[in-house]
């Protein structure tokens, strides 16, 4: 995608609203924009009907029922409400919280706190050099202490695609509850609850080309009389999460689910061919990099690059504000620590401060590839000061 002369290449920190997505919105916020909890009246009845065929709109996509779906603020609130309500729920059960080492901060950060508080020990399983779950490391931490196991389908900063229904059911095995956060699967995989047998799930609307300030919360029906709400107040989503309802955010979330359902095929096989042409493109510049993570089981759109002995702050600035991409995940930015995540795969901390994510999307075409390759291939040449 390109803005002015501004090549965009920073879809997983988030993804442009689809022009379908703002049409099936705007009559929510400017006709029909009644309080969708407000029973009484015609109008009100309207936005509540648009909230309701959203979330079973939402849960088709992913193989849920529609009460198994909670409209949340994004991913990050989905994984505090997975993370807070399963140790909240079932404190003194069981001790344990397993999470990946390359989970999200919200995820590591939720698990930390309430871990903390409630009185559990939290384990981070390691991975392998590729980003996949260790699985020796994973099989020997998994134990009936264990309550809760944490691993995201899509690592946000290499795009790693974990074994999400090979994982689950291993914790299952122990009886243990499975939360995924899938916020960057959509890009990558087809997401089913059933296929993937998890428990809880988070997603994330503007990761899928959907408004941001919305995302949703799977949780299996079977979990809902055992667990706490955290927002109190009207009891509305079955009392789990109460406060009015963001009418045009739900159904753009839900326009969005479903024109990725239709269309995730094609999304993939693009993201395949365009990430494969980057890699070409800097190979004919001769440009020497190396690829972290893997380029099998993995979001093709997800191009995390080492570029050796180059400083990524550095080639950042040099190619801004032409192009748009990052170095750690977004949600990190404005603090530039060392990416925990490369380090946990084993890049050292020089290598780790060589590497520049670009995440490709829909809107990116072969002219953009050549254009921003030059622009890299540039600054790479430039002598560092
Ligand atoms: C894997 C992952 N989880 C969670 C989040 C947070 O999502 P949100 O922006 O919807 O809060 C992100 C955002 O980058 C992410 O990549």
């Amino acid at each position: 995608m390109r803005i002015g002369d501004i090549i965009y290449m920073d879809y997983q920190a988030s993804t442009p609203l689809d022009p379908r997505v703002l049409e099936a919105m705007m009559p929510y916020m400017t006709e029909i924009f009644a309080n969708p909890h407000a029973s009484q009246h015609l109008l009100g009845h309207q936005a509540n009907q648009a909230c309701e065929s959203a979330q079973a709109v939402i849960a088709e996509a992913i193989g849920a029922l529609p009460n198994e779906i909670i409209f949340t603020a994004g991913a990050t609130e989905a994984n505090n409400q997975a993370i807070a309500s399963i140790l909240l729920g079932y404190k003194g059960k069981r001790k344990k919280v397993l999470i990946s080492s390359i989970e999200h901060k919200c995820v590591k950060e939720a698990a930390a706190f309430y871990g903390n508080r409630l009185g559990y020990y939290i384990e981070e399983i390691p991975v392998l050099s590729s980003g996949a779950i260790d699985p020796v490391a994973y099989d020997r931490m998994l134990t009936e202490e264990v309550l809760l196991v944490s691993i995201m389908a899509v690592n946000n900063e290499i795009g790693t695609l974990q074994q999400v229904a090979t994982l689950a059911e291993q914790a299952h095995n122990v009886g243990a509850i499975f939360h995924c956060d899938a916020a960057q699967a959509p890009d990558a995989a087809d997401i089913d609850v059933m296929e993937w047998g998890v428990d809880l799930l988070s997603l994330s609307a503007h990761k899928m080309y959907g408004p941001k300030g919305i995302g949703a919360l799977f949780i299996d029906a079977s979990l809902h009389q055992d667990l706490p709400a955290l927002i109190h107040g009207g009891g509305q989503q079955g009392g789990l999460r109460s406060g009015t309802l963001p009418v045009p955010l739900c159904v753009g979330f839900g326009k969005a689910i479903s024109l990725w359902s239709a269309e995730k095929k094609q999304r993939h096989e693009h993201l395949r061919q365009m990430s494969a042409l980057f890699l070409q493109a800097l190979d004919k510049a001769d440009i020497p990099y190396h690829v972290n993570g893997t380029r099998t089981s993995c979001h093709h759109g997800n191009l995390n690059i080492e570029f050796i002995d180059i400083d990524a702050d550095r080639l950042l600035s040099q190619i801004q504000p032409h192009v748009c991409a990052s170095t750690g995940s977004a949600c990190n930015s404005g603090f530039l620590a060392p990416s925990y995540v490369l380090q946990a795969i084993g890049l050292s901390l020089p290598r780790a401060a060589s590497s520049v994510r670009f995440s490709l999307g829909q809107g990116t075409d072969e002219s953009q590839i050549v254009d921003a390759v030059e622009l890299i291939a540039q600054a790479v040449s430039l002598p560092s000061s």
